[in-house]
């Protein structure tokens, strides 16, 4: 299994914060964006990564994450010169990917929940073809809306209804098998010029090898695309790491606790930190 992130686009929503930097590089309080979708997909055991960002973009996520390898893990990158789409990133990603199945996630989603990281794993096994993740929302319009039938089948996948059927929103993190790259391939641009993600699961749909795992309320979806969202992020994962003690997506963390690095390789990470980011990991390897 591979992990793929899509971190480009135009960021227009978050004008004019997004002018001079992606969206997926913005402080969710005490880390950059990119560290929440990055660390989930760590947490399910993926070491080997693609980030699809920009080429203006690119340098700054190299200073942040560099190669992955003080992570233990490998991160490379590609270029997408124009946002043609979210599922564009399977043109791109195709030689990395290399028929190898794929989570794929949204470099501006949060998730978060108790025993999150097992639910994804064990869609990974039981994937036969695509799995997506659904979560109710006040606001499905904006969202692709997902609607399923009594045995919980998806029966139809709609991008931002106008007259939502249902309240189950299609979340920013999917499952493919190896054919994706290939089924990508067949997508033409819809009325907005983009290649979409629904089409490419409505693609799944009528194979009939789509599955939709539901996360439940105890999971938190957060998007980050507006500037009142982005702030309801900030606040949520504040709330919560100041109340534990414990950070949310702390790569370094889950480096050491997947262990993918060593504890001598964390205290080393911890040095470069002379702040309580650094504190915090030194009490990690302490603990451990
Ligand atoms: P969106 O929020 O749909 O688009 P955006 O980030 O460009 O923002 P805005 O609508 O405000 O202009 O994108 C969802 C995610 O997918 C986000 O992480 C950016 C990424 N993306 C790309 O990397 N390339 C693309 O072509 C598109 C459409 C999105």
């Amino acid at each position: 299994m591979k992990g793929l992130i899509l971190a480009g686009g135009a960021g227009t929503r978050l004008h004019p914060l997004t002018r001079a930097i992606t969206k997926q590089l913005l402080p969710v309080y005490d880390k950059p964006m990119i560290y929440y979708p990055l660390s989930l997909l760590m947490l399910t055991g993926i070491q080997d990564h693609l980030i699809i960002t920009t080429q203006e973009d690119l340098p700054n996520f190299q200073r942040v994450l560099g190669d992955g390898s003080q992570l233990g893990i490998s991160i490379t990158y590609h270029v997408q010169d124009n946002p043609n789409g979210i599922a564009d990133a399977f043109l791109l990603a195709e030689s990395f990917l290399d028929q190898s199945p794929v989570t794929f996630i949204l470099g501006d989603n949060i998730f978060y929940g108790h025993g999150l990281p097992s639910t994804i794993k064990l869609a990974q096994t039981n994937n036969r073809g695509a799995t997506l993740f659904g979560h109710y929302v006040q606001d499905p319009e904006r969202y692709g809306v997902a609607t399923c039938d009594t045995q919980g089948n998806v029966v139809c996948l709609e991008e931002k209804p106008s007259n939502p059927r249902s309240n189950l929103a299609v979340t920013g993190l999917y499952i493919y098998d190896k054919h994706v790259c290939e089924m990508a391939k067949q997508l033409t641009p819809s009325d907005r010029g983009e290649l979409e993600i629904t089409d490419l699961n409505k693609c799944y749909l009528e194979r009939q090898c789509l599955n939709l795992e539901v996360l439940g309320r105890g999971t938190a979806w957060l998007d980050t695309g507006t500037h009142e969202s982005l702030s309801e992020a900030s606040k949520f994962i504040e709330v919560i790491e100041n109340r534990q003690g414990l950070k949310i997506a702390c790569l370094e963390e889950v480096a050491y606790r997947q262990g993918f690095i060593s504890k001598k390789d964390l205290l080393h990470l911890a040095s470069s930190f002379k702040n309580d980011y650094g504190t915090y990991l030194n009490l990690i390897a302490d603990e451990l």
